[in-house]
């Protein structure tokens, strides 16, 4: 049995998801029943790095999301909207979702999960926080035996960046336009550099770590406008490296089930697992009990890893369906229900 793709984005991420799913060969043994079936761009006269019959072109994405051939439908357009609205007509539509877009999950995801839930679809976004790094699939599986107290990470791979070269001596302005020219900052950089982006990943990780929702305006944040070269060079000459943590624990003595949910500019000593963490490379470390420690590191942006990440949820679905189970995705209903979030 075949399933067909309706890719929504031919950008950055949405190209290299297309050069995956056209070369099968030495890969999951399921990627071969997956056929590229419709792409949608926003325009058609566009050179492109991918080759693909015409036919499979449109400028049309409201027409992939109902068209009844397509299965799986891949959102990698990025942005609010029209993003959340082809998610949820997608759903509507019956199609299996794999989305790349941090933004509407950490605004949008419960209504997405219980819509999804309701019309018995999956939705999937490993992509969404950390790139290529697996570290959603852990946390709603691999790691269901622990409780967890904390996770701390870097989740942005341009402030990372930014800072790892500034170490070196760099000029803010000329490093950030390095990282637009690899691929790893958003269209709209402020999105990196202030914590944003970040923070609707901390956000999308503590609700599936510890239940619940977070409120995005409950997320204490800082970027890193106001860390200097003399920050860095004093951090340095104490022991420590600069680095832009995503925080999200469980306060000591916690009795009314709430969470810290924070990004900030933080000084991370040498020796720290963290420390090491540089140019574009994400990392996610979790306390969990009884596993301990555990730490997740790799590429967390750019169009290979993003793509890889893109390309494995739609594998995953595409063995779930050959499961014949019903479709569960996470929502407030399924997770623990009691937890606010709060921030000091
Ligand atoms: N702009 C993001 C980053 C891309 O720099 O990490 C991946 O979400």
């Amino acid at each position: 049995m075949g399933f067909k793709v309706g890719l929504l984005g031919l950008g950055t991420v949405g190209t290299g998801v297309g050069k995956i799913l056209q070369s099968p060969e030495g890969r999951h043994p399921l990627l071969q029943a997956v056929e590229l079936a419709r792409v949608g761009v926003r325009s058609l006269d566009k050179p492109r790095d991918l080759e693909l019959p015409s036919h499979t072109l449109t400028t049309d994405l409201a027409a992939i999301v109902s068209d009844p051939d397509v299965d799986i439908v891949i959102e990698v357009i990025g942005g609010l909207e029209p993003a959340r609205t082809l998610i949820l007509d997608a759903i509507a539509h019956g199609k299996h979702v794999v989305t790349a877009n941090k933004a509407v999950i950490a605004r949008f995801g419960d209504e997405i999960f219980t819509a999804a839930n309701q019309a018995g679809v999956y939705v999937m976004l490993e992509a969404a926080v950390a790139g290529g790094i697996p570290v959603i699939q852990p946390l709603k599986e691999s790691l269901g035996a622990n409780r967890i107290h904390a996770m701390m990470g870097i989740l942005n791979g341009t402030t990372n960046y930014i800072l790892t070269k500034m170490q070196s001596g760099g000029d803010f302005d000329d490093i950030l336009a390095e990282a637009q020219a690899l691929g790893y900052a958003e269209a709209d950089p402020t999105a990196d550099v202030d914590g944003f982006d970040a923070g609707d990943k901390i956000a999308i990780l503590t609700s599936l770590a510890f239940g619940g929702r977070v409120k995005l305006d409950q997320v204490h944040r800082e970027g890193i406008r106001q860390v200097s070269a003399a920050d860095i060079a004093y951090a340095q000459k104490l022991g420590f490296v600069i680095k832009l943590l995503a925080i999200a624990k469980l306060p000591p003595n916690n009795n009314n089930n709430q969470v810290e949910v924070r990004v900030h500019p933080t000084l991370v000593p040498e020796e720290h697992p963290l420390a090491s963490v540089n140019d574009a490379f994400n990392a996610i470390l979790i306390e969990a009990d009884p596993l301990g420690q555990v730490m997740f590191f790799g590429p967390g942006a750019g169009a290979g890893p993003t793509a890889s990440a893109v390309v494995s949820d739609t594998i995953n679905i595409v063995a779930l369906l050959k499961t014949g189970l019903t479709a569960a995705n996470p929502d407030s209903e399924t997770i623990h229900p009691l937890l606010a979030c709060s921030h000091n």
